[in-house]
């Protein structure tokens, strides 16, 4: 139902996700229905990889036309690159990489960020009434809470969109140089236990602590203040006692679930430079978990 063999040819294009492990991951499933759904000549295979720069290396001949990259090879994959993204520079991992035609140069992205931020500019967007051309997100108090590869992603995001950044850790080092490079404010995390939110202002756990077996956890006071809006990129459990707390709190909550959604979508169109199937994609992910 899902692939289509007859129509593998040499124009056929050939992508596939490097990880390890790799079994899990719904990207093979969820690109080749993509890809079938749009009509786009190509396939998408699941690559079990020790080695990131021997995989590549060994493949450089232009038979892949894109990567993406799952745990654990996103730091090693940026350093596989001819050319990164000056934001995936920033933060350190890439979460894709295409294959320019012109040159067979490798080119390293991270859209991981662009999941998370799109989803919550979406649920504010619909609740605001802004022209679209202006992120919900500008002007806004933004609070990412960790300073890893996620909370990098989403303060950039956040930065990139206009809002105002605070950036809360448990290691206070790591949040002052990552608020430093997006001209925001750090604190620690027992001030973050007395932040007061002003109006409009949004949360973005990035930190594991909420996950699951640990599901009590929660490094936010309770009951929970008022946030406009509350994303947890932890999904398993996809409600968190964060996300329960915060719509009893009367917020817009946002689920980790949405960051990978939405991050398939942008990285649809960035290899088939088609416009994704969103509807379907949801329903292949929601058929398959
Ligand atoms: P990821 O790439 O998913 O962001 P990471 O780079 O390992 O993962 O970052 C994990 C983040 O969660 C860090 O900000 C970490 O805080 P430290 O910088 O102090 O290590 C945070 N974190 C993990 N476990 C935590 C815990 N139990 N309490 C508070 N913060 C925690």
């Amino acid at each position: 139902e899902l692939y289509n063999f007859r129509q593998i040819g040499a124009d056929t294009k050939v992508y596939g996700v490097i990880g390890n492990p790799i079994g899990h991951s719904k990207s093979p499933l969820l690109y080749n229905a993509a890809f079938k759904h749009v009509g786009f000549n190509g396939i998408y295979l699941p690559l079990l990889v020790d080695n990131v720069a021997n995989f590549i290396s060994t493949y450089s001949s232009p038979d892949f036309a894109g990567y993406s990259f799952t745990i654990p090879h996103k730091e090693d994959g940026l350093k596989c690159c001819n050319e990164v993204d000056p934001i995936a520079k920033e933060i350190g991992a890439i979460s894709c990489m295409i294959r320019r035609p012109v040159d067979g140069k490798l080119k390293g992205y991270n859209v991981d960020y662009l999941g998370a931020i799109k989803a919550i500019e979406e649920a504010l967007g619909a609740s605001s009434g802004a022209p679209a051309s202006v992120s919900p997100l500008a002007g806004k108090l933004f609070v990412v809470v960790g300073a890893g590869g996620a909370g990098k992603a989403l303060a950039y995001g956040a930065y990139e969109k206009g809002a105002r950044v605070v950036v809360a850790n448990r290691t206070f080092g790591k949040a002052k140089e990552l608020a430093s490079k997006v001209g925001g404010q750090a604190i620690t995390l027992a001030e973050l236990k007395d932040f007061h939110p002003e109006e409009g202002t949004i949360l973005a756990n990035t930190t594991s602590v909420g996950m699951k077996p640990r599901i009590e956890d929660t490094l936010l006071p309770k009951p929970l203040k008022h946030y406009a809006l509350v994303f947890d990129a932890v999904y398993t459990p996809k409600s968190t006692t964060l996300l329960r707390e915060a719509q009893e709190a009367g917020s817009t909550i946002v689920y980790g679930t949405e960051m990978f959604i939405n991050q398939a979508f942008v990285q649809f169109e960035r290899f088939t430079g088609l416009p994704a199937p969103k509807q379907l994609i949801r329903d292949v992910l929601a058929r398959n978990t």
